[in-house]
């Protein structure tokens, strides 16, 4: 049982585990990916139904291109799969009322992953229920690069000037913009680190870690690290 009363609003996950998951077994490091594709669905419907608003899952990241090109390749086609699930599944997920967003630079994706995500983020576009960042070839320091920029842009051209640069100002030039920053982040794997994942937005995040791998997490592992976080004493610097 989960305390409604004391959810977090955002919920970070960062999606680890999957290669060791699948060496454990003897299989592919891919299948690892597949099926952590796969609890990325179920978690992302429990947590829904809960009434969490926002989650960011932790798909690919700025690094990640650096892997054999064999397991790049696979982890493209799971986003098209999910993509091309996403339009024959509409309807169900017009009714979770899932909103989808693409989070990083999306512009060195293939051409038909990048058209799908701009259909799939245009069609649900006007559902509020759950907002579902993916995070794909997303880095949390070329992000804060990339908005630094644009305002760097905007004070050259004399659209701002520097006295209007800031917090708030910043977080509107990130890719999530206007959605509150993350309460909670998960990490699994037994890996305690954050690994360029929203760094500007996780100033005063929560941290769970479990060594239970993505590919085996549940929604009892869920509930406990939503457990934890209602216990949790947040001051924000205050006393
Ligand atoms: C990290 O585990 C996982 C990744 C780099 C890929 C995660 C991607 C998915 C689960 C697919 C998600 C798909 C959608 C549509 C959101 P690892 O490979 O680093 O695991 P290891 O540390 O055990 O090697």
């Amino acid at each position: 049982m989960v305390d409604k009363d004391k959810l977090p609003r955002h919920v970070g996950i960062i999606m680890d585990g999957n290669g060791r998951w699948a060496k454990q077994r003897g299989l592919p490091r891919t299948e690892g990916h597949k099926k952590g594709a796969e609890v990325f669905r179920d978690i992302s419907t429990y947590a829904s139904e809960l009434g969490i608003e926002y989650l960011t899952f932790y798909a690919f990241s700025t690094e990640n291109w650096k892997r054999p090109e064999q397991e790049v390749s696979v982890i493209m086609d799971i986003f098209r799969d999910f993509l091309h699930e996403a339009q024959d599944r509409k309807a169900e997920n017009e009714e979770k009322g899932f909103r989808f967003r693409f989070i990083g630079d999306m512009s060195k994706m293939a051409d038909d992953i990048k058209m799908l995500a701009t259909i799939l983020e245009a069609d649900s576009s006007d559902k509020s229920h759950t907002v579902i960042n993916v995070a794909a070839n997303y880095g949390g320091r070329s992000e804060i690069l990339r908005a630094t920029t644009r305002i760097a842009e905007l004070v050259a051209k004399g659209e701002i000037s520097s006295e209007d640069i800031t917090e708030d100002m910043f977080s509107s030039m990130l890719y999530t913009a206007e959605q509150p920053d993350p309460d909670l982040i998960i990490r699994p794997s037994g890996e305690y680190r954050l690994s360029n994942f929203l760094t500007w937005q996780s100033a005063y995040s929560e941290f769970w870690f479990s060594d239970v791998l993505w590919p085996d997490f549940t929604r009892d592992d869920f509930d406990k690290a939503l457990n934890d976080f209602a216990n949790r004493s947040r001051r924000f610097g205050a006393v």
